[in-house]
C-alpha cells in the first residue's frame, strides 16, 4: 500500500505533483499503484488485512487520492465519487426532510435542476437569491433558518464571485453549513475550507483531472461531522465511489494541477483582454477583468490566478454566435450545444452554446434579442 505523508510540511504544489508524496511501501514503486481488486482477502485470524475489504466501501487507490485531495484543500478528509453529481446528491440526502437550501439563481444547471427536483418533491424548501444583487444573501439568510447553504463561485455561466467567508458567517447564524462548489477555481488559488466553508465540492471532472478523461466528483470536510458520517456511508449504500482506474487517472492529472491552472488562468486573461476590445464581442464576462463587477472579491479570494473559465457575449444573434464557436481553431465545440439559462443582464432566457477545452466556455447571445 502507498506511505503516507511524512510529518515534514509539503507545499501544495508538491503534494499534488506526488499525490501526497507516495511511494508504495511493498515495492517501492515511485507512482501510486493501481489497486483494481473488488475485494481484499483476510488473514489467518479471519480479520480483514485493510480497513474495509470491498471496493464500494473503499480501497487503496481511493483513499490515496482522497489523501491528497484533502490535504490541497487544507481539509481533514475527502470522499471521492463517481461523478459529480453523485456527490451533490449523496449531499442532499443529508438534508433533513422540510430543511431550508439556500442558494444563487444562477449557478451549474444540474445543481439547481436537482435543488429544484427535491424542492417540487416536497423534501426541501429552497430558496434562490440574486446572485448580482450584494444584499440578496445575506436578506435570504439574517433572522431565518436554513440547512445548507450552497454557493458556487466563480458562478457558472456570468463568472460572478460570492465572498466566501461572508456566505460562512451568514450559514452558521442561520444554523447551517456552507458547502462551496469551487469547480472553477481550484485549490490552487482559493481553499474555501480555510475560508469558514464546512464543505468544498469540486466536479473533479474538470481542473483537478484536467485531461477530459474522468468522470469524478469530491467533497472535502475541515471536520468530521455526523453529516460528513452520513455521506460516507450513503457514498457505500448508493455505490457511488469513484473506481480505482478514475483514481489512478485523476491522480496522474493532478500530478499538473498547478502549472495547469496557472498557465490557464493567464491565457484565460489574454484572451478576455483581447475579446473586450473585439468589435463582434458586446461583453466578456471574467472575474479577471477590472471592469467585472466580481473583480474586487475575486482579488481577495483568488491568490493565484482567476481561472480558464469565462463568457463571451457574441454581437448579431445566435446564429452568428453558432459561426463564432464552430470556426475556432484549437478550442474544441462541446458539450452541451445550447442550453437556456437567465441571461446576466436581462433575466431573460439565454442561449448558450459553449465551447469547451481546457480554458475556455463561450455562453453567446443574441444581441438583437436581449
Ligand atoms: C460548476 C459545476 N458543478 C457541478 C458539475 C457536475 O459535475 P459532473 O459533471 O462531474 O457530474 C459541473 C459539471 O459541469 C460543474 O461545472
Amino acid at each position: 500500500m502507498a506511505a503516507s505523508m511524512s510529518n515534514f510540511e509539503l507545499r501544495p504544489e508538491t503534494i499534488a505533483a506526488h499525490a501526497l508524496k507516495a511511494v508504495d511501501e511493498a515495492t517501492g514503486a515511485v507512482v501510486p499503484p493501481l489497486y483494481l481488486a473488488t475485494t481484499y482477502a483476510r488473514d489467518e485470524n479471519y480479520e480483514p488485512k485493510l480497513k474495509e475489504n470491498y471496493q464500494r466501501n473503499g480501497a487503496p487507490t481511493l483513499w490515496q487520492a482522497e489523501a491528497a485531495i484533502a490535504a490541497l484543500e487544507n481539509g481533514k478528509e475527502a470522499l471521492l465519487f463517481a461523478s459529480g453529481m453523485a456527490a451533490i446528491a449523496a449531499l442532499c440526502e443529508t438534508i433533513p426532510r422540510g430543511a431550508r437550501v439556500v442558494a444563487p439563481d444562477v449557478m451549474y444547471y444540474g445543481t439547481r435542476d436537482w435543488f429544484v427536483r427535491l424542492r417540487d418533491l416536497g423534501r426541501i424548501s429552497l430558496t434562490l437569491f440574486n446572485s448580482r444583487d450584494p444584499d440578496a444573501m445575506a436578506a435570504a439568510l439574517r433572522g431565518q433558518k436554513a440547512d445548507l447553504v450552497w454557493i458556487e463561485t466563480p458562478l457558472n455561466p456570468t463568472w460572478d464571485v460570492i465572498d466566501i467567508a461572508a456566505a460562512a458567517e451568514l450559514a452558521h447564524e442561520a444554523g447551517g453549513i456552507l458547502c462551496v462548489d469551487a469547480t472553477a477555481t481550484a485549490a490552487v488559488t482559493t481553499q474555501p475550507l480555510s475560508l469558514g466553508a464546512g464543505l468544498v465540492f469540486h466536479s473533479a471532472t474538470k481542473y483537478l483531472n484536467g485531461h477530459s478523461d474522468v468522470l469524478a466528483g469530491v467533497l472535502a470536510t475541515g471536520e468530521i461531522t455526523d453529516r460528513w458520517k452520513s455521506i460516507a456511508t450513503l457514498r457505500t449504500k448508493m455505490g457511488s465511489p469513484l473506481p480505482p482506474f478514475e483514481c489512478w487517472l485523476l491522480m496522474r492529472g493532478m500530478r499538473t494541477l498547478f502549472v495547469r491552472y496557472r498557465q490557464s488562468s493567464s491565457n484565460a486573461l489574454a484572451i478576455a483582454r483581447h475579446f473586450s476590445a473585439h468589435p463582434n464581442v458586446q461583453q466578456v464576462l471574467y472575474p479577471g477583468l477590472s471592469s467585472h463587477p466580481g473583480h474586487a472579491t475575486a482579488r481577495r479570494q483568488m491568490s493565484d490566478g482567476y481561472g480558464g473559465m469565462m463568457s463571451l457575449l457574441i454581437k448579431g444573434g445566435l446564429e452568428n454566435a453558432k459561426r463564432f464557436c464552430t470556426r475556432l481553431k484549437v478550442i474544441v465545440p462541446a458539450t452541451r450545444s445550447e442550453v437556456s439559462k437567465a441571461s446576466p443582464n436581462t433575466g431573460k432566457p439565454w442561449r448558450v452554446p459553449r465551447v469547451r477545452s481546457l480554458t475556455i466556455w463561450c455562453a453567446c447571445r443574441s444581441a438583437s434579442r436581449t
